[in-house]
């Protein structure tokens, strides 16, 4: 029998944070609390779920923070499935699902990227509990949605920083590498690079050539140019490390299986950065030989994913959040909130969480980029 519904409703917010989580709280919660449902905040993502931690939210703790960067329920990378409690790694599913059911809950609402997407989607097959999800990342990679919330914010920072670096790269005729974030996926780097007027864009989906990369900028400098900036994506192989990966049959890099057997802490992919040599120092030191011209390099880092959301990002954070809280109070669950052109409709969760959404090599911005110059770093330009 349908357990009655409660008019009760969960918030969390999981995976690495960005700017717009609090104005979507604040969409949900405004637009859920119109309609006469309450909103417990559960603390630090699926962690807070697990170990039962939440407060309740109402109006007057939600005015206030749509400018505000972060996310005041605290965030975690957590997995409920696999997660470290007491120096092991537990399936704590059935702790989550019950705690659900102990705070009388109709759906739970995640916001976050594809981690989220797959965990809420375990949960509701596994755990048989409701849920509805929204697609949080700066790295633009969730499927099922033409985009995500933080992306405009994290790559109007990214946008800025090219515009600083290209001065301080023109007074001393250098060649400055700028890392960017984004995961596997491309576009914060490519969004920014076009924005910024990047010389070279570097994207994991596009492997790079080394001499290419090189030549363009030694034909820079042949034509009285005499900076170079390379906006380089965290996520991207050289032609012959896509090639190595690709006969690794699907496996992970061997410098990523070192860095598995070295953080058993359940961390994710992301954690190889704190480990490995940043790439954009690799390709520095590189093609300063090559060149002969001096290279910096500025990694970009978490600066991308502090600070308030921009202005479209809180439009996005609103319209998202706030059509969240007209799903939930016809009781419409087991979505995900995507945009579909000009509108924020629900779409299967199961498919939003089967893929990740990384740059179609036949996307319109690759052939913006090519058309004003810009190299790749697959060909010459
Ligand atoms: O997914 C967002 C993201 O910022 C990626 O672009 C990056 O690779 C990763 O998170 C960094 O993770 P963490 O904050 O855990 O170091």
């Amino acid at each position: 029998m349908a357990r009655k519904a409660s008019g009760t409703i969960g918030i969390l917010t999981a995976g690495g944070d960005c700017p717009g989580l609090n104005a979507v709280i604040r969409g949900v919660a405004k637009a859920a609390m119109h309609h006469g449902i309450k909103v417990i905040g559960i603390h630090d993502g699926f962690r807070g779920l697990v170990e039962n931690r939440y407060m309740p939210v109402d109006n007057p703790l939600v005015s206030g923070i749509l400018a505000q960067g972060g996310t005041f329920l605290g965030s975690s990378r957590d997995k409920p499935h696999k997660m470290p409690m007491g120096g092991k790694v537990l399936d704590m599913t059935e702790v989550a699902v019950a705690n659900y059911h102990k705070l009388n809950l109709d759906c739970l609402v995640c916001l976050g990227g594809n981690g989220t997407q797959k965990n809420a989607l375990k949960l509701l097959q596994k755990g048989g509990i409701n849920v509805l999800t929204l697609p949080k990342t700066i790295d633009n990679d969730v499927a099922e949605t033409d985009i995500t919330f933080g992306f405009d914010s994290a790559m109007s920072i990214a946008t800025e920083a090219i515009d600083r670096l290209h001065t301080t790269a023109t007074s001393h005729h250098r060649i400055i590498v700028c890392e960017i974030m984004g995961h596997s996926a491309g576009w914060l780097c490519l969004g920014a690079g076009i924005a910024g007027g990047a010389d070279v864009i570097l994207i994991p989906e596009l492997p790079y050539n080394m001499e290419v990369v090189a030549n363009s900028l030694l034909r820079r400098q042949r034509s009285g140019k005499r900076f170079s900036i390379i906006a380089a994506a965290e996520g991207i192989l050289s032609v012959q490390e896509a090639q190595e990966q690709r006969s690794a049959k699907g496996k992970k890099r061997k410098l990523q299986d070192e860095i598995a057997h070295t953080i058993k802490s359940g961390g994710e992919e992301g954690d190889i950065h704190l480990v490995q040599e940043p790439v954009a120092s690799r390709l520095a030191r590189r093609l300063q030989q090559l060149t002969g011209v001096e290279a910096r390099v500025t990694s970009l880092g978490h600066v991308q994913r502090g600070g308030p959301p921009t202005g479209f990002d809180r439009l996005l954070c609103t319209r998202l959040g706030t059509k969240a809280g007209e799903l939930l109070a016809q009781h419409h669950y087991n979505v995900m909130v995507g945009v579909k052109g000009t509108l924020c409709v629900p779409v299967p969760l199961a498919k939003a969480a089967a893929t990740k959404r990384i740059v179609p090599l036949d996307h319109p911005w690759l052939g913006t980029a090519r058309l004003v110059g810009t190299c790749l770093g697959d060909i010459e330009v």
